[in-house]
C-alpha cells in the first residue's frame, strides 16, 4: 500500500494528471474529484493525508472546500494544498483564510509542487505523533482538552496535579504541557519550575491556563520558564492555534538542526575521505583496505541488528581504524621485507597515535575506542592495553574480525594474499584466542549472506604474478 493518500480535486482532467505526472516519485496513492462537491463527499468517506484543490470548480469552489472540510472534525486536520490561476494577494490571502496549508500558483506548479507536498506531508506526519500531556485537577477539563486535541491528531496524556505530571514526564516525555495553575499536592508554579530546572524537560514547551486573570501571576509562570498563558474560559480553536504556534516552531528549529548536523556530517565524511586517501597513497598495497573493512564490519553490525547511527560509527571507525599509520616512518611502513621486532614495535604505536589524531574532533569521540583497540585480542594478548574478551569494546572487537579477514586475502609486499576459503580456515582458527567468538560466528554469517555479495569465496584475489604465494603460517602479525 503506498505510504500516502492524495486527493486532487480540479475541473480539468489534464490539470489532475499533470499533478500526478509531478508526484508520481513520492510513493503515493491518488484519487481524483472533478469538483469540490465531490471532493468534499470522497474526503469525509475515506482518511487522507493531503487535498490539493483548485479554486475555480463547479458546484463547490475551493475556498468553500477548505472551508467546509475545516468545520467537520473528521477532515479538520488534513492539510489543504491550493493550485489556482488566482494568484493575487487577495486570493492568496482567502485561501489561507479558509484553511490551506499552501498555496501555490499554477504558473509555479513545476518549480514547488514537489516541495511543498514534501514539506506539508512531513510536517503532518510530525503533529500527528506529537504527544501533549495535560495537567488539571478537574477531570472535566483533562477529558474535555483530551477529546478535542485528540480530534487534531495529537497523543494525549493526562496528570492530576504537578507531582502525578512530573511522574508523566519521566514515563515518557510530552512534546508539550499545558498545565493549570491551582493544583494540590504540587501546584502550577512548582510544577513549572520543576520541569524547567531538570535538563532533560526544560526544553518542553510549557502553556499555562488559569481562570485567574492576574497579571502577577502571568509574569510568574513567564519568569518560570513557561512559554505561553491561556485565562479560563478560552476557545479550543486559540489553543489549538497556540499548540501549532509553538510545535511548528520547534518544527523549524528541528528541521534546521537536522540541516545543519547532515551538512557537518557531509563535510566530516568528506575530511575523513581525503585523510584515508593520503594515508593509503603512501603505501599501493593498503589502498582500498580501509573501505573494504569499513563495508564488512557495517555490514556485520547491520546483520546483528545495530541502528542505522551504529552502522555509520561502525563505518566510520572502519575507514579511519588505521589512521595512525600515518606517523609511522616510510622506511618502515614501506618496507618491502619482514619486519624486525622493532620495527614491529615501532608499527604497534599506530592505535595510539589515530587516538592522539582524532581525540580533539568531538564529532568522531564514539569511533576512537575502535581505533584504539582494534588490535587487541580476545586473550588478552594484543596490543596496547592487553585487554581482554569483552573489555574490549564491541565494535573494536568486530573491526578486528573485518580487519584480520581483508588483510590475509590481501596482497602484501612480500607475499601474495591467500584464498579467500583459507582465509575463513585461519579465522576458524583463532576464533577464541585472536579474535571474539561471536564476531567470527556474526562474521561467517555474514559473509554467507547476500549482503556480502561480490565476494567470490571459490576463487582465490588476483594477483600479481611476481609475488610468491603465502602460505599460511606465514602470516603473524595476522591483522598488523
Ligand atoms: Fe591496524
Amino acid at each position: 500500500m503506498a505510504k500516502y493518500q492524495i486527493l486532487i480535486a480540479d475541473d480539468s482532467r489534464m490539470m489532475r494528471s499533470v499533478i500526478k505526472g509531478y508526484l508520481e516519485g513520492l510513493d503515493s496513492e491518488f484519487t481524483e474529484a472533478c469538483d469540490g462537491a465531490m471532493a468534499y463527499e470522497l474526503a469525509c468517506s475515506k482518511p487522507f493525508d493531503l487535498i490539493i484543490t483548485d479554486v475555480e470548480m463547479p458546484n463547490k469552489n475551493g475556498f468553500e472546500l477548505c472551508q467546509d472540510l475545516k468545520k467537520h472534525a473528521a477532515t479538520r486536520s488534513i492539510p489543504i494544498l491550493i493550485i489556482s490561476s488566482f494568484d493575487s494577494e487577495q486570493d492568496i490571502h482567502t485561501g489561507f483564510q479558509a484553511g490551506a496549508a499552501a498555496y501555490i500558483s499554477k504558473d509555479e506548479v513545476k518549480e514547488q509542487l514537489v516541495p511543498k507536498v514534501e514539506s506539508i506531508l512531513s510536517k503532518a506526519f510530525f503533529n500527528v505523533s506529537k504527544q501533549i500531556l495535560i495537567v488539571d485537577d478537574s477531570a472535566l477539563i483533562r477529558q474535555l482538552l483530551k477529546t478535542e486535541l485528540s480530534k487534531e491528531g495529537y497523543k494525549i496524556a493526562t496528570a492530576k496535579n504537578g507531582r502525578d505530571g512530573l511522574f508523566k514526564i519521566r514515563a515518557k516525555r510530552p512534546d508539550l504541557i499545558i498545565s493549570d495553575i491551582d493544583m494540590p499536592e504540587m501546584n502550577g508554579f512548582q510544577f513549572c519550575g520543576a520541569v524547567n530546572s531538570d535538563p532533560a524537560m526544560k526544553t518542553i514547551p510549557f502553556i499555562v491556563m488559569s481562570s485567574n486573570a492576574d497579571r502577577g501571576h502571568m509574569q510568574r509562570m513567564l519568569q518560570r520558564g513557561a512559554q505561553a498563558y491561556l485565562v479560563k474560559p478560552f476557545n479550543i480553536d486559540q489553543l489549538i492555534i497556540l499548540i501549532d504556534k509553538l510545535l511548528s516552531h520547534q518544527f523549524v528549529m528541528l528541521l534546521k538542526e537536522r540541516e545543519r548536523l547532515d551538512a557537518e556530517r557531509h563535510m566530516m565524511l568528506a575530511s575523513i575521505t581525503s585523510l584515508v586517501n593520503a594515508l593509503e597513497a603512501r603505501d599501493p598495497y593498503t589502498r582500498g583496505h580501509s573501505t573494504a573493512v569499513a563495508r564488512i564490519a557495517s555490514g556485520m553490525a547491520a546483520l546483528a541488528g545495530a541502528s542505522q547511527e551504529e552502522c555509520q560509527t561502525i563505518l566510520i571507525g572502519g575507514q579511519l581504524h588505521d589512521i595512525g599509520k600515518i606517523g609511522i616512518r616510510d622506511e618502515i611502513l614501506l618496507k618491502p621485507e619482514r619486519l624486525s621486532d622493532a620495527e614491529y614495535e615501532l608499527i604497534k604505536q599506530h592505535p595510539v597515535i589515530g587516538t592522539d589524531i582524532l581525540s580533539p574532533i568531538e564529532s568522531l569521540r564514539q569511533i576512537i575506542p575502535i581505533v584504539q583497540f582494534h588490535h587487541e585480542r580476545f586473550d588478552g594478548k594484543g596490543y596496547p592495553k592487553g585487554l581482554k574478551g569483552t573489555d574490549i569494546p564491541l565494535w573494536a572487537r568486530i573491526i578486528s574480525v573485518a580487519d584480520t579477514f581483508h588483510a590475509l586475502t590481501s596482497n602484501r609486499p612480500y607475499r601474495r594474499g591467500v584464498r579467500h576459503d583459507n582465509a575463513l580456515r585461519v579465522i576458524r582458527e583463532v576464533k577464541g584466542r585472536q579474535l571474539c567468538p561471536d564476531c567470527v560466528d556474526l562474521f561467517m554469517d555474514w559473509i554467507h549472506s547476500d549482503a556480502a555479495g561480490g565476494l567470490d569465496l571459490d576463487n582465490p584475489v588476483p594477483h600479481p604474478a611476481h609475488l610468491p604465494p603465502a602460505s599460511v603460517p606465514e602470516l603473524p602479525p595476522v591483522n598488523a
